[in-house]
């Protein structure tokens, strides 16, 4: 994916400004990050002004509207609009977020829209995840059993040990944490970052899994897991409110009491 890769000189100017329908009378500036990697040219902010009588009340309404009625060219991710997919995370009002949770009104002034920061750009608000990904695959997001399947078919969970999975399933691999971590913006090559090692722990603690060894043997790496210096910027911009700074506090804890 290399060719996605901004230019590093590259600055970021303003771009058009699209003007709100004649007679509009409650309007917003949204500024919205564009690169095209087609047109050589740099990234720019363009500015489109919406009416807010005339828009659903996130800031992915407004994207939409703004994708439907003015600029087909716009390009984000989105799928269920709902907070549940994670595909429309950006970088909203400076801070990593899900657009179609972002109320327009929480933002004060013009909405500010950038792609998630320290990734490389396909186009205009898409981020490229392959690393991410990858990186995801790296921890064998399964469950792995060394028994036999019971007669039943079902592996039971305790009440207990399921609800030691509260605040570790939620997570719907949006990357507004990982993207918010300084420790991940530099060292995100071998650093697994905040919502991989939530997912890590998430299966470590999984009573049902029968590979905590392994998993254990996967993260002790002075990169993959130690890079977290504890800043808790993944915590704070969380938009399911967990904190994956507390999940990669267990994981070091696991490897201590492995060592005991
Ligand atoms: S922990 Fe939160 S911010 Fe991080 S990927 Fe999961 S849902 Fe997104
Ligand atoms: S607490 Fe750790 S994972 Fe979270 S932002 Fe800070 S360094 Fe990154
Ligand atoms: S569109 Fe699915 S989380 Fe926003």
């Amino acid at each position: 994916m290399a060719e996605f890769k901004l230019p590093a000189n590259s600055r970021i100017t303003e771009g058009k400004t699209h003007k709100a329908e004649a007679g509009a009378k409650n309007v917003k500036a949204f500024k919205v990050y564009r690169w095209n990697p087609d047109d050589g040219q740099n990234p720019h902010m363009d500015t489109y002004e919406v009416d807010l009588d005339k828009c659903g009340p996130m800031v992915l309404d407004a994207l939409i509207k703004i994708k439907n009625e003015v600029d087909p060219t716009l390009t984000f991710r989105r799928s269920c609009r709902e907070g549940v997919c994670g595909s429309c995370a950006m970088n909203i009002d400076g801070m990593n977020t899900l657009a179609c949770t972002k109320a327009i009104h929480d933002v004060k002034g013009a909405v500010k829209v950038n792609p998630l920061p320290h990734m490389e750009v396909i186009k205009d608000l898409v981020p490229d995840m392959t690393h991410f990904y990858a990186q995801y695959a790296s921890i064998k997001p399964w469950m792995q059993t060394e028994t036999p399947t019971p007669s039943n078919g079902e592996r039971l969970q305790s009440h207990e040990d399921r609800a030691k999975l509260d605040g570790l399933y939620e997570c719907i691999l949006c990357a507004c944490c990982s993207t918010s971590c300084p420790s991940y913006w530099w060292n995100g090559d071998r650093y697994l970052g905040p919502a991989i090692l939530l997912q890590a722990y998430r299966w470590l603690i999984d009573s049902r899994d029968e590979n905590t060894g392994e998993r254990l043997d996967n993260l002790e790496d002075p990169f993959r897991l130690y890079r977290c210096h504890t800043i808790m910027n993944c915590a704070n911009t969380c938009p399911k409110g967990l904190n994956p700074a507390k999940a990669i506090a267990e994981i070091k804890k696991m490897m201590i009491e492995r060592r005991a």
